[in-house]
């Protein structure tokens, strides 16, 4: 594969400031069965920008996407787009709206061009406007090359490539993308992320991932979510600055190694000839041998999602 940078995107002329851009989930619960929530009392707030979804898997990021994507319906609370409610008039978000599920599958037989015009169709864009629109896109994911190639033959990051232009097709105001990155190889994973932070503007941007790296670089607020709930919603500065003098490094032995992952969260480790440098996020001074070094995202994910703070 040719590797290029994306071209710049090319969107219709921004929307006048004054008008809102906001999704508002009240105290939203999805019961999937009698043992199965999907989410538990969730209330977050989204404007524009990139909102990083992080969590383990099983945390309920697809469910709380799919139900702001108007494909599931919350069991309890109220989701609202610009203040309407989206379970009672979903269209309103459905016109705006870009949607990329976590299992989006391609068929196969069809060039990318040839998907993206039945996508079109689908959507209700006038032949015309499909035309320039798909033209435009095919530059923005870089696969102007592979377009009339079919779809069967292209790699992961292709296919996800495909998948953020079909969700695009519409220029949405609120984009949403789950787990785009899964499966894709170190490079395309590198280049999706890039692509997905040149495309917010006045946009929302919706990014699910497990993967604390997806979000380091692209999102502009993250939320933290487990169990079905929200743990912490902040920008990336003020997890990082909450961690500050909570994480720790020095040298143990490999036999040392297994009671302190027992006993504290272990963010990292590195083997050495004489021993094992540990990565700690404690409150307090772990150890007389340990040293305060600066927080990253990982540590401030482990500390949270652990239940340290
Ligand atoms: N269709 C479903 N039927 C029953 N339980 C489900 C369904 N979808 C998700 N769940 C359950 O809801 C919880 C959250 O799942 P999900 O939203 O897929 O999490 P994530 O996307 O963060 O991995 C999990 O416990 C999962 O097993
Ligand atoms: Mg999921």
């Amino acid at each position: 594969m040719v590797a290029q940078t994306t071209a710049p995107i090319r969107t219709a002329p921004p929307l006048a400031k004054s008008q809102p851009r906001v999704m508002n989930i009240q105290n939203v619960s999805k019961q999937y069965n009698k043992q199965n929530w999907g989410l538990r009392d969730f209330t977050l707030e989204i404007g524009p920008g990139v909102l990083g979804l992080l969590g383990p898997n099983g945390a309920g990021k697809s469910t709380l996407m799919r139900i702001l994507a108007t494909i599931t319906k919350a069991t309890s609370g109220t989701v609202t787009w610009n203040g309407a409610d989206i379970a009672r008039s979903p269209n309103q978000l459905r016109a705006v709206l870009g949607y990329l599920p976590q299992d989006f599958g391609v068929y196969p037989n069809l060039t990318a061009v040839e998907f993206l015009q039945y996508m079109a169709a689908i959507k209700g864009l006038d032949a015309k406007t499909a035309k320039r629109r798909i033209e435009e896109l095919l530059q923005v994911v870089n696969l102007v090359e592979a377009a009339k190639r079919p779809l069967g033959s292209y790699s992961g990051g292709m296919k996800q490539r495909v998948g953020i232009a079909q969700a695009l097709l519409n220029d949405p105001q609120l984009l949403i993308v789950d787990e785009p990155t899964v499966g894709l190889d170190p490079e395309e994973r590198v280049r999706f992320r890039n692509l997905l932070s040149d495309l917010s503007g006045e946009r929302i941007v919706i990014l699910s991932t497990h993967i604390v790296s997806d979000v380091e670089a692209a999102a502009t607020h993250i939320a933290l979510i487990n169990k079905g709930q929200l743990l912490r919603q902040a920008a990336p500065e003020e997890l990082l600055k909450e961690l500050e003098n909570k994480v720790w490094e020095w040298k143990v032995s490999s036999d040392e190694l297994l009671a302190l992952k027992q006993k504290y969260i272990v963010s990292g480790t590195i083997r050495r000839s004489d021993g094992v440098q540990v990565r700690v996020v404690h409150a307090d001074k772990p150890n007389t041998n340990a040293n305060n070094v600066s927080p990253n995202l990982e540590d401030a994910y482990l500390y949270i999602i652990g239940g340290g703070a």
